[in-house]
């Protein structure tokens, strides 16, 4: 039996046995044959989750980038690492050898220690899907230097808050961008940022769409020339184990966004781990995850744990729909990609085209199909298995969290028997408990209940950076002795999982979390707004969409109303950025709150759902009157 490979039903449930009984014993074993290390770890695993404090393979002395780039020169110096497909469909996709890697890998960080990048130092990454995304995340790791990489659709304001919070020293940028026929002014946006970042010192500027954009003398440089000068060897940096690896920002249900802390060696071994098992990964495979490097998806699934695998990893700089609803599965066909990742708001809005779209296309060589970032619905679930599975691709729905770094709950493909909307079980190492509102535990099948996870695994996040406090306070004071996941979920008769959703005020918007408070914050800066409340609503597409209920501070003719919903979804624009925008708005005169003042976003959000017909108890508010008003006037 190999701990490593699973390879059928038996073995699954031996191997998670065994990680159960002896959790520390089993990560060794694999950490031991899988892995490059400079030096062996003293002890395996120290947690607390009551300080919280958890570490793995303590001691031990590595560098990822030599496990993700070094190591596999010797037998697949020549095989693609990463495949490039461009926006446009004419441009040449670009192989990229792990040689060739190696090599960019290397300059990038020689062209960082040239700029003043030291080990532990914050680089902030603002670039849209091209190679030089995945190269700068790597030449940080090759150096010491702690990645932050910022979705390139936030917004500057969003940008600002995420450098300063991490305190970057230096961004990584491009003049702008491709998205389908748009380009975007990526360096105009990071300009306006850093007028709020004292703190940054270098921009390094990639060139991709050729704009004419000023550059701030002393502080903006272009990459080219500098890289053409750099070495292509860099010796790797010796890292600790447990020195962080990078920095990714999630929204929480209140206040800034959580800057998550994952480590090293314990991100890579469960991320390799992951990668090989929920995707029955072979050599020759070309992988493909759509989702961005903005997002953990893509740092895990399409950075580090293919490429600590000596795999090929697609990575696309493009939209679903451009040059036509057909491009996914163009290029399909174009790499022979073997096995697809992506999330359940793209196979609804791909789902809504002509079925032409895929069917001219020879998806043949697919073997695995992949969901993430939010329940897919059984409608998506089974045009996925139909049309592009053709029935013979398993569907791994993957659950996992940003703080989680790696899948924790996933069917082993060809192994776990699939159930549309189910994750089914647990992978080897992970311990999950369901809880009731009470604190106690809920045991047995067939029940719901809060999703709970009670005993550390190797890539979860360390700390928020800066508020370990924070940390303590949203995953290990709701529970004793448990990570809370702010899911809930339920376990039918065999004891697989389905995840329901968020259970706090998060809201999943095409698979992005966006946390209630933020949004309103920022619709509360309009001159006009006295207050507001964010709910979420069914939507076909995107899963949820995002309902505003919001009081004006004079109530203005219905005719302003228009007006005033555009300007405050500019608003969330400036702040956040376009995935945050509403829906729909209603304005009103008031909100249902409790006695002691806290609004009741479940009547909101019923009478958001066209869920009218049981309220629930209203008797308790301070101004039942205003439901009715609200519901007279729904949208
Ligand atoms: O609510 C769960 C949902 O996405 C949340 C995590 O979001 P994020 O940190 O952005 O990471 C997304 C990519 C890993 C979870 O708390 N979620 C993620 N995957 C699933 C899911 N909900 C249902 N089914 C899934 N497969």
């Amino acid at each position: 039996m190999s701990n490593y490979h699973i390879k059928n039903l038996e073995e699954y449930f031996q191997v998670h046995r065994k990680s159960v009984r002896n959790p520390e014993l089993f990560w060794e074993e694999i950490a031991e044959e899988h892995f490059l290390w400079r030096k062996r770890w003293d002890k395996v695993l120290t947690w607390d989750f009551k300080k919280p404090e958890v570490k793995w393979f303590e001691g031990a002395k590595l560098n990822i980038t030599e496990n993700c780039i070094d190591r596999h020169l010797r037998i697949r110096g020549d095989k693609t690492a990463i495949l490039f497909e461009p926006n446009d469909p004419k441009e040449t996709a670009q192989h990229i050898s792990y040689r060739q890697l190696y090599e960019r890998v290397n300059q990038l960080a020689n062209v960082l220690k040239e700029q003043g990048i030291k080990k532990g130092d914050r680089v902030c990454i603002y670039l849209p899907m091209i190679p030089e995304l995945a190269i700068s995340t790597l030449a940080c790791a090759r150096i010491g230097a702690i990645h932050s990489v910022v979705f390139a659709g936030f917004s500057a304001m969003a940008l600002s808050t995420r450098v300063n919070d991490s305190d970057c020293k230096m961004v990584i940028t491009s003049d702008g961008s491709y998205r389908g026929t748009k380009t975007i002014d990526l360096k105009g946006i990071v300009d306006d940022a850093l007028k709020e970042c004292p703190g940054v010192e270098t921009v390094l500027v990639v060139k991709r769409i050729h704009s004419e954009i000023e550059m701030k003398n002393g502080r903006d440089k272009w990459l080219q020339p500098l890289l053409d000068k750099a070495a292509t060897e860099c010796e790797p940096e010796i890292m600790d184990a447990e020195d962080p690896l990078f920095i990714l920002y999630t929204s929480g249900s209140t206040g800034m966004p959580k800057g998550m802390v994952h480590t090293t060696a314990g991100y890579m071994v469960y991320t390799a781990y992951t990668f090989k098992n929920v995707f029955q990964y072979r050599e020759n495979d070309i992988f493909w995850c759509t989702a961005d490097i903005g997002w953990i998806t893509g740092h895990s699934y399409i950075v580090y744990g293919p490429l600590a695998n000596g795999a090929t990893s697609v990575m696309f700089e493009g939209v679903p729909n451009y040059p036509d609803w057909g491009r996914f599965w163009e290029i399909v066909a174009k790499h022979k990609v073997t096995q697809f990742y992506t999330a359940p708001t793209a196979i609804r809005a791909l789902a809504k085209e002509k079925l032409d779209c895929v069917e001219r296309h020879d998806l043949s060589s697919l073997k695995v199909l992949g969901s993430v970032g939010e329940p897919i619905n059984e409608e998506a679930w089974h045009w996925y298995n139909d049309n592009i599975g053709k029935k013979k691709s398993p569907i791994v729905d993957t659950w996992w969290q940003t703080e989680t770094g790696g899948i924790m709950i996933s069917p082993i493909p060809y192994i776990t028997p699939t159930k549309p909307t189910y994750a089914t079980f647990p992978l080897p190492g992970i311990q999950l408990t369901l809880m009731d509102e009470h604190g106690e535990e809920i045991t047995g099948n067939q029940v719901d209940g809060r999703l709970c996870i009670k005993f550390p695994w190797p890539s979860m996040a360390r700390t928020i950076w800066g508020n370990h406090k924070r940390y303590k306070e949203t995953y290990f004071s709701t529970y004793e002795n448990q990570y809370f996941t702010g899911d809930g979920a339920l376990r039918d008769e065999v004891g697989y999982y389905r995840i329901t959703g968020r259970v706090d005020d998060v809201i999943i918007v095409s698979g992005h979390n966006l946390g209630t408070a933020p949004i309103e914050d920022s619709i509360n800066e309009h001159p006009a707004v006295a207050e507001s409340a964010i709910v979420g609503f069914p939507h076909d597409i995107k899963g949820n969409a995002l309902y505003g209920y919001v009081i004006l501070k004079e109530t203005g003719e219905s005719r302003v109303h228009d007006n005033l919903r555009k300007e405050i979804n500019q608003i969330i624009t400036e702040h956040i950025g376009p995935i945050a925008k509403l829906d729909k708005i209603q304005f009103t005169s008031g909100l249902p709150k409790t006695r002691s003042g806290k609004i009741m976003r479940r009547i909101l959000r019923k009478i958001a759902c066209n869920e009218t017909d049981n309220l629930g108890d209203t008797s308790t508010l301070l101004n039942p009157e205003v439901v009715q008003e609200i519901m007279d006037n729904a949208l």
